[in-house]
């Protein structure tokens, strides 16, 4: 597949107007994506696991309008006008017009909610921008001359999202999504996300991710920011081809169930990608105090219990505490009793792994 093969070549626009809805999900990736090249091509591939409970929910509704020059849009989050989402959505439209040329032909009210709380640090980009694409692709498919079969359909949910906000790509199916070629999984793509077909072990079935609030402000680096510093990183080429290598190492893992081996690479891809940005220049630092202590309990409760309960961390000060579902009841007591102290309100949010988006 090339982008070229993503253009709507065949449609009409008698339809006057509609609504859709989705619901989509965040995702927590393995693998980290840390480094773009032009047009949102990873600089490495990443793999996720999708989450279930944290899910933007988002409705479009259309109408024809006269052909006109610019976007016609407007915005709602959570039953309220909101300007500040629109220069985001007016570059995603601008992205992904080719591949979408009615887009001009309708205005579009676009009203989204999420089930987590938007000040609380958690990115919504995966799934906002995820839950817009699949939307804009239920219109596509009813405009469509021809057939679209529900695998392009999601293909191309998955191009469009990866143009919103790269790590989005990965939001459109469960419960495990790889995004950008990698030698040892040949369906990859740089172009979109694909559900990771290998054989996963029962010890991943229903895997928890207990997100553990440490820090709801603004991140003072955003990841578009942090992505450009990767470009003359001193040590950005060794860390592309690590996450290569990581990403074939998980693959047998995900297959033999070793979960002191995924815990290696999981915790090892988080700590590298905080190494990449405190050795960017200008370098920062997104964790804080009270991650590492988070980090710290969870080494030495490991130690001294044998639990396989691990970490990850995305481009923020937040844990997520990843642990197989038969710990459920014990890892969630040491959450309780020695973690939550370290959230800000004592905020945590409790999640699972999931199977994707689902149209309501
Ligand atoms: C650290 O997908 O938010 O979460 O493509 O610029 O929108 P843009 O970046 P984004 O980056 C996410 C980076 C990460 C790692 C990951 O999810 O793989």
């Amino acid at each position: 597949m090339t982008d070229q093969d993503f253009i709507l070549k065949s449609y009409n626009t008698n339809i006057e107007n509609g609504t859709v809805k989705w619901e989509s999900p965040s995702n927590i990736a393995l693998v980290k994506y840390w480094g773009k090249k032009a047009h949102q091509i990873p600089e490495n591939p990443s793999i996720s696991f999708t989450l279930s409970d944290c899910k933007t929910i988002t409705e479009i509704s259309f109408a024809k309008r006269d052909l006109s020059t610019s976007f016609s849009f407007e915005v709602y989050f959570e039953g309220k006008k909101n300007e500040a989402f629109k220069p985001k959505i007016q570059t995603f439209f601008e992205r992904i017009e080719t591949y979408m040329p009615f887009l001009r032909d309708y205005h579009f009210k676009i009203e989204t909610s999420n089930t987590f709380p938007h000040s609380s640090g958690i990115a919504s980009s995966a799934s906002g921008m995820s839950a817009i694409a699949l939307c804009l692709m239920s219109i596509e498919r009813s405009l469509s001359e021809v057939e679209v079969t529900d695998k392009s359909f999601n293909q191309k949910a998955s191009f469009l999202a990866r143009l919103g906000s790269g790590s989005a790509c990965r939001s459109i199916e469960g419960e495990l999504v790889v995004w950008g070629k990698n030698e040892s999984i040949p369906e990859s793509s740089d172009l979109y996300g694909v559900k990771f077909e290998g054989d996963v072990h029962s010890n991943f079935n229903n895997f928890q991710d207990t997100i553990l609030l440490v820090d709801k402000g603004e991140k003072q680096v955003s990841s578009t920011v942090g992505h450009q510093l990767m470009y003359g990183h001193p040590f950005a080429q060794e860390r592309f081809k690590q996450a290569h290598e990581n990403l074939a190492q998980l693959k047998t893992i995900l297959a033999s169930g070793n979960l002191d081996e995924f815990i290696k690479i999981v915790e090892s891809e988080a700590l590298t990608l905080h190494a990449m940005m405190m050795t960017s220049m200008p370098y920062f630092i997104l964790m804080k105090p009270n991650t590492l202590e988070i980090i710290n309990k969870i080494w030495s409760y490991r130690e001294k219990t044998n639990s396989k309960v691990c970490f990850t961390l995305d481009a923020g000060a937040n844990v997520h505490v990843l642990y197989p579902q038969k710990e459920k009841e014990s890892v969630l007591e040491f959450i309780k009793n020695e973690l939550i102290r370290y959230c800000q309100n004592e905020h945590y949010i409790c999640d699972h792994i999931g199977l994707g988006a689902n149209q309501i």
